[in-house]
């Protein structure tokens, strides 16, 4: 499998087999979420509950299981050596464009998941039809700490099944460590974002629309790399 991601891509740039596939799910996946957008906007709201959901977590999916498969790669593959052009265009354009794009990509992992979650607190059923709600939509911090004590606990059997079974490692514990930072920070930004956004429905819109354009930023910065290695300064590597 891995041989056959670094054969010579379908796309015929030099890009390679795996870094097409990357850019050809993500071209998909960005067109499929716009639709998705244009569902909600016409109020659409089964279509769009069933393209996102679906959409999201096939993503998610799919990214995840690639970029683990890479070892985390785009610097690991394509690093200095996979970049022909200049030094200075690669210290001031290609590694700033790439460090937007892969914060972008942790935010918009965040995002899909929280949007899912949002999208199934915040709509109700009128006549059938699927609506936002017009509530208010509001966590206390008691209800917070009990779900975040929860998820500490299923992590640390989780963790403690891992170094049962295959040995404790301090890069194990870093992962799981991270994981319970990012979501004790996101449950507390989420503290914040309802003040600001009360009512659910409104959230949803408001946030929503921002993952949407956290998406198209995404699309057009990986388009961007992807163009800069792979077609206008291809490296020894491709
Ligand atoms: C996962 C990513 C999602 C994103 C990015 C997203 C984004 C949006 C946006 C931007 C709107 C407002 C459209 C506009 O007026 O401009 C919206 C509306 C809506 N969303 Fe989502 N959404 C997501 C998932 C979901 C899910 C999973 C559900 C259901 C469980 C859902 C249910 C709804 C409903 C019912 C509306 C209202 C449609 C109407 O105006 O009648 N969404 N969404």
């Amino acid at each position: 499998m891995f041989e056959f991601l670094r054969q010579p891509g379908f796309f015929g740039t030099h890009a390679t087999m795996g870094a097409d596939l990357s850019q050809l799910m993500a071209t998909l996946f960005t067109g499929l979420f716009i639709i998705g957008w244009l569902q909600a906007k016409q109020h659409r709201g089964h279509h769009h509950h069933w393209l996102m959901l679906g959409g999201m977590v096939t993503m998610v999916g799919f990214f995840t299981a690639y970029y683990l498969f890479r070892q985390l790669g785009v610097l690991a593959f394509e690093g200095k050596e996979g970049f022909g052009g200049s030094q200075a265009l690669y210290d001031y354009v290609f590694i700033p464009v790439l460090t937007i794009h892969i914060i972008l990509v942790i935010i918009g992992l965040v995002m899909a998941v929280y949007m899912i979650v949002l999208g199934f607190r915040s709509q109700q059923f009128l006549s059938g039809a699927r609506v936002l709600s017009v509530a208010r939509l509001q966590t206390s911090w008691k209800k917070v700490s009990l779900i975040f004590a929860a998820l500490l606990a299923v992590v640390m059997l989780l963790f403690g099944a891992r170094v049962m079974s295959a040995g404790f490692s301090m890069r194990k514990l870093e992962v799981y460590i991270g994981f319970l930072t990012l979501v004790a920070i996101v449950f507390a930004v989420e503290m914040g974002i309802q003040r600001i956004w009360p009512d659910g429905g409104q959230r949803h819109r408001a946030l929503g629309r921002f993952t949407m354009i956290v998406y198209c930023i995404l699309f057009l910065t990986g388009t961007f790399t992807y163009a800069m290695l792979y077609i206008l300064y291809p490296g020894k590597i491709g």
